[in-house]
């Protein structure tokens, strides 16, 4: 079998392709033959050495990668609800990016009918992280307004997706100018391009007086306040990421960049969050993979939004299994929309 490794922190010369023997699964896991790898943007942190969780849980060597999709080529003892040669979809704490991989049958789900098997690698790190966040953490007034930071991105999809598909009102953020007819085609009911010289803020104020039930911001430093102040009383901010630290070419992190952006991030008086009603919620899926009834609630949500038509196959860009380090290059470029895969 085959896995993209990382020794040591660094640029895309750091994923290197490695030949193992092929694991055996344990009695509650099943042995997947992988015909499609997900790629996320924490994927480049972990290569990077900044992902809290890969330091935690694993350290160096590291195999990335959230999901996978493919075929059943064994089971353990313990598995009932799946056969070798199902199509499955799977989610794992690192190790996706290999052509084989054992994952246990709780972390798995059916490939669905109405995706390709691309699609498919491309949907639990991302739908289960919106699912999470807009259905786990809030509880969400009747069409309430939602503004989401990067929704042309893998998570600001699937945010707009689900919100949209339970009725609410969602206000997208993009970085480019190309990305606006795609948010509007998944659903966004407002589309800001903050790169038109023409985009201001206040347009947001104007347009949405009374604030936002929800922001959810994944840039850090450079929108946090701004965030903030366009929430109304009650309002939520939704913290998940900081890439506005990191580069968006060369592959390489620029250290004097990243702590200048950490200093001038904003900071929150709680007594003036009292006052003003809002709250800050801050999350990192990646710490909750022995959270199991809170994994059941969400893939069993999801896999009824599927099956109901609610959730739509994710837009996916192929890449293969070899192009790695240009797939790695693309996502970090903040040019994508939709999702990455690698192809087996
Ligand atoms: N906490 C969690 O549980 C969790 C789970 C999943 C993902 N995340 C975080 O959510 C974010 C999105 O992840 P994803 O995998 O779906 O990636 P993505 O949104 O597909 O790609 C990242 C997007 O962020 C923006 N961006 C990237 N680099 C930037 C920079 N240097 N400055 C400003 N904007 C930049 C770009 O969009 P625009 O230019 O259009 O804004 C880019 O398309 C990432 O920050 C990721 O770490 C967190």
């Amino acid at each position: 079998m085959k896995k993209i490794v990382i020794e040591s922190a660094g640029g895309y010369e750091k994923l290197k392709i490695k030949e193992f023997p092929s694991p055996t699964p344990k009695e509650d896991e099943v042995l997947i033959e992988v015909k499609y790898s997900g790629i996320n943007y924490a994927d480049c942190l972990v290569r990077w050495g900044v992902y809290e969780s890969a330091k935690k849980y694993v350290g160096w060597p590291i195999t990335p990668g959230f999901e996978v999709s493919g075929k059943i080529l064994a089971v353990g003892k313990n598995i009932t609800n799946y056969k070798v040669g199902d199509l499955v979809i799977g989610f794992t704490l690192f190790n996706g990016y290999s052509s084989h991989i054992c994952i246990p049958e709780r972390h798995l789900l059916p490939q669905p009918q109405t995706f390709n098997l691309a699609q498919g690698a491309a949907f639990p790190a991302v739908y289960m992280t919106a699912y999470y966040s807009l259905f786990q953490i809030f509880y969400l007034p009747h069409k309430a307004k939602i503004l989401v930071h990067s929704a042309a991105g893998g998570v600001g999809t699937a945010l707009t997706q689900l919100a949209k598909a339970k009725g609410h009102v969602v206000a997208g953020v993009v970085g480019s100018n190309n990305k606006v007819q795609y948010c509007k085609n998944i659903g966004a009911d407002f589309v800001y391009d903050k790169s038109s010289p023409d985009f201001k803020w206040s347009q947001i104020k104007t347009d949405f007086p009374e604030g936002f039930d929800v922001v959810f911001d994944a840039n850090g430093p450079t929108t946090l306040k701004i965030s903030y102040d366009l929430l109304r009383p009650t309002g939520k901010l939704a913290i998940y990421g900081a890439h506005s630290l990191l580069p968006k070419s060369g592959g390489k992190i620029n250290y004097l960049k990243a702590v200048i952006g950490i200093l001038k991030t904003p900071k929150f008086d709680p007594m003036k969050l009292v006052t003003d009603n809002k709250s800050i919620i801050c999350f990192n899926v990646s710490f909750l993979f022995s959270e199991d009834r809170l994994i059941q609630e969400n893939l069993n949500g999801l896999v009824e939004m599927i099956n109901s038509g609610q959730i739509k196959p994710p837009h996916v860009n192929i890449f293969s299994f070899n192009d790695v380090a240009k797939a790695h290059q693309f996502i970090e470029s903040g040019k994508s929309t939709g999702k990455l895969v690698l192809e087996h």
